[in-house]
């Protein structure tokens, strides 16, 4: 069987007065208007457990979106019960009759589940259109395509036969269940973390992020609507600590598929470690975790198009993108330009509700991550090593807030430059263009993670330089680019070092976690 030929989902442009606009509009409207009552979906069932979280607008906190009901452990029981059987036909279909499931889905999402997936995402994680369009459609449709397409030629990949003997791999599914633990920072994240293994054979425990529970729901469905059987994925949003505990307790755990913070990250790989004995097979531990992405520019970086790219890529979204730009190394010689720029451009960024099509930015995703950039503004403010030169204003008091700042710091290793901090924050260190490679060797050491970098720079020569320096600082490397924006099938995502395991997503390297192979040799 061939599966039809992967192309990327073109991005709808949602402009002013056009069809598309106005029908996301509408459902943007009818789901602000009502509270969905979310239950866990275990074995296809739906479960109320009568124990509520709440999601909310981040961008307007007291609307309540949904009320969702919480799994505890005895939940986890029963999810790991039904994935088990439902594991029994499900491994053993044909992969060509899973793939269908994954090729309806995104179908279904290109069409008629669209908007209500893009209103989910603007409403409950503060997305605008744009970034909703990139997410939780186009990236989503991307990735149950492009992930299919990569399983067939996973499977047409077979050892060599020398007669007269027959050699062939087998691709079994993993013995036990995967553990899903997705973040809220992309829809098409949590949906990739279930669909990549569950396509490959395996059945699934989604552990949703608190703060996504309201779009991720909404994929479940769409999901169900597109065939899946029940228990193959089974929804379980809880409280993480009670969820994590039951389930990488049991010995059916057979893989865990993280996208999240380095902490979580770490405790669920500790966890699998004190456990080990437990389990029936080495469970495969896959995550992708922090980051603190730069953007190198070389003093023939072009001015113009660095301005904007460091634009696009520290604030879209709000910074809270794992590849986002957070630290940049620009040379004195274009620095005063590029400021320039910078304060031009952002002047015109408007940061609010994301039903305004016209804002650029909108809330950060909660009550944590608001107080968190708050407090690097706070530093910023008071320390003699910063300077807030564009933004620095943060309010809470209808939504969380935060306008995109950029902090101008003369040393390297100022505290917004070296941490984390997934909020709208570039911090910009400005360096002597005769100091390059110490400035290089700074950008690769300055911190532990790896995930996304760009450069800057003209002629070839210099380009190679860069790149060759920055060999290990990032899993998804760009040239004259944004360090953001990775599509399915162009640019495998993930990182290395403290940013995780590099098993990229939107890949066969992925797809590879996901199978345990059985080599059959056979004598004629
Ligand atoms: N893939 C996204 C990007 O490149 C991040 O998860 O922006």
């Amino acid at each position: 069987f061939k599966v039809p030929e992967p192309v990327n989902e073109p991005v709808r442009g949602y402009a002013p007065g056009s069809p598309e606009r106005a029908s996301v509009k509408k459902r943007l409207e009818e789901m602000s208007n009502q509270v969905y009552e979310i239950p866990l979906i275990i074995g296809g069932k739906e479960i109320k457990t009568g124990k509520f979280g709440e999601s909310v607008m981040p961008h307007n906190h007291k609307h309540v979106l949904a009320r969702y009901h919480l799994a505890d452990a005895s939940h986890v029981e029963q999810a790991i019960a039904a994935s088990q059987e439902a594991w029994k036909t499900w491994s053993e279909m044909p992969w060509h009759e899973r793939a269908g499931v994954f090729l309806k889905a995104a179908e279904l999402l290109a069409g008629p589940w669209r908007d209500t997936i893009n209103a989910a995402t603007m409403l409950g994680q503060a997305k605008t259109i744009q970034q909703a369009e990139i997410d939780a459609a186009c990236e989503l449709i991307d990735f149950l395509r492009f992930n299919v397409h990569y399983m067939t030629r996973l499977f047409e990949d077979q050892p060599y036969s020398p007669k007269p003997t027959w050699n062939r791999v087998e691709h079994r599914a993993l013995e036990g269940f995967i553990f899903a633990v997705t973040p809220f920072n992309f829809t098409a994240i949590g949906g990739n973390l279930c669909c990549a293994p569950a396509m490959m054979g395996n059945v699934v425990l989604w552990k949703p992020s608190d703060t996504a529970v309201y779009s991720n729901y909404f994929v479940m469905r769409l999901l169900e609507e597109a065939g899946l059987p029940p228990g193959v994925i089974n929804f379980i949003p809880g409280p993480p600590a009670e969820i994590g505990a039951a389930t990488m307790a049991r010995p059916e755990l057979a893989g865990v598929h993280f996208t999240g913070s380095t902490g979580t990250f770490q405790y669920l790989w500790k966890t699998v470690g004190e456990n080990i004995e437990k389990y029936h097979a080495y469970p495969r531990v896959v995550g992708e975790t922090g980051g603190k992405d730069f953007v190198f520019a070389h003093e023939s970086a072009e001015p113009v198009a660095l301005a904007n790219a460091l634009v696009r890529g520290a604030f879209e979204y709000s910074g809270q993108k794992c590849s986002a730009a957070s630290r940049a190394y620009v040379p004195t010689n274009i620095w005063p330009e590029v400021k320039k720029l910078l304060g031009e451009y952002l002047a015109e960024a408007k940061t609010g509700d994301v039903a305004d099509f016209s804002n650029f930015t909108s809330a950060v995703i909660d009550k944590r991550s608001f107080d968190k950039s708050s407090a690097y503004l706070a530093h910023a403010r008071e320390s003699s090593e910063a300077e807030i030169l564009f933004g620095g204003e943060a309010d809470d008091s209808v939504g969380y807030f935060v306008q995109p700042t950029v902090i101008e710091t003369h040393n390297p290793h100022y505290k917004s430059m070296v941490e984390e901090i997934f909020g709208p924050i570039l911090t910009v260190y400005p360096y002597d263009p005769a100091k390059l490679d110490e400035t290089l060797e700074l950008c690769d050491k300055t911190s532990p993670y790896a995930l996304t970098g760009a450069v800057w720079a003209k002629e070839r020569g210099t380009i190679v330089k860069l790149t060759n320096a920055l060999k290990h600082a990032a899993g998804n490397f760009y040239v004259n680019d944004r360090p953001t924006g990775s599509i399915v099938g162009q640019q495998p995502f993930g990182g290395g070092r403290a940013s995780g395991t590099n098993d990229k997503a939107g890949s066969m390297l992925n797809l590879l976690k996901w199978t345990s192979v059985r080599s059959i040799k056979e004598n004629f």
